[in-house]
């Protein structure tokens, strides 16, 4: 939730904060701007008075866009603002998948009010053994903010890191993370990486892009992480990829019926930006964002 002194210099203009609570259009009469993080947009009717809608986050599928553009209300996005909070957790995902952390843990708590539970933890720890990240291809598909700093912190784990981006230059690839050692093909990608990463945005040409074709090409045992969108991976095809042993592991940030509870899926509720650092650095970004349009006119993503 944003912090009210970022909303003060704006109050005036009239602002509005349109979350979960906020369903109905009504909340935002007379506003001229609003702040979302994820509640979808789309159903509803913008009042007349809204000008400018910002995002506090990177993707705006939950916004209606064309409808925004056509009725001349200007769309911001915070990119890069929660790259980091995302990174993080895209690490973290990739450290649970190889090592059974949360295994361990549930069995500790499970067993916990044992006297000899040392004892028993030394005989019971090898169905707990794991793989080490050090030397294993990742192939990370989206250059972006987040791709970019999943690259470099993966190369200082001593990962060899592979990208894909099919709108910036091999230079420009080089130039947001150095340690990206070969551009490759998507094809190439799925067919070399022990671990593979998503980092797009979801639009037409992205939805489920990991189908079963893709799927088909992976390394058998791959581990795939997805905490960009849902709707990038076919769901279906990716249970059934998990069933035959060509996906070992799924780590996911959304969490829904078909993912929840399945042994081969990681999953956590949409919690890569949840970090404050993430979260003030998103109102910060979005604020600013929107003061300099109404103030001065400026139409430009920090
Ligand atoms: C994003 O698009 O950057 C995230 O969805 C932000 C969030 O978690 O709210």
């Amino acid at each position: 939730m944003f912090q009210y002194h970022c909303l003060n210099p704006i109050a005036e203009k009239g602002l509005g904060l349109f979350d979960e609570e906020y369903k109905k259009s009504e909340d935002l009469q007379e506003c001229d701007a609003v702040l979302v993080r994820s509640a979808k947009m789309h159903d509803m009717e913008l009042p007349e008075s809204v000008k400018v809608i910002a995002r506090a986050g990177a993707g705006v599928n939950n916004i209606p866009v064309k409808d925004c553009a056509e009725k001349g209300v200007v769309v911001f996005n915070t990119p890069g603002a929660n790259a980091n909070g995302v990174k993080e957790l895209v690490l973290a995902g990739m450290l649970l998948a190889s090592r059974d952390i949360v295994g361990g843990i549930e069995w500790v708590a499970k067993e916990k009010d044992q006297e000899d539970i040392d004892k028993l933890a030394e005989k019971q720890k090898k169905q707990f053994a794991g793989c080490e990240i050090m030397g294993k291809k990742l192939g990370i598909i989206g250059l972006g903010a987040i791709g970019a700093m999943v690259a470099n912190a993966a190369s200082a784990l001593g990962m060899e890191v592979y990208g894909y981006d099919p709108y910036i230059s091999i230079d420009a690839a080089w130039n947001l993370s150095r340690t990206i050692k070969h551009i490759k093909s998507l094809d190439e990608i799925y067919s070399q990486c022990d671990y593979i990463t998503i980092h797009v945005p979801l639009l037409d040409s992205t939805k489920e892009m990991i189908n079963k074709e893709a799927l088909d090409k992976m390394k058998d045992g791959v581990v795939l992480l997805n905490f960009a969108r849902d709707l990038l991976v076919d769901e279906d095809a990716l249970i059934e990829a998990l069933d035959n042993g060509k996906v070992k592991k799924y780590v996911t940030d959304f969490a829904n019926h078909t993912v929840a509870g399945h042994k081969g899926i990681l999953v956590t509720p949409h919690l890569g930006a949840s970090t404050e650092e993430s979260e003030e650095n998103c109102a910060v970004m979005a604020v600013k964002e929107v003061r300099d349009f109404l103030e001065n006119g400026n139409i430009k993503n920090s």
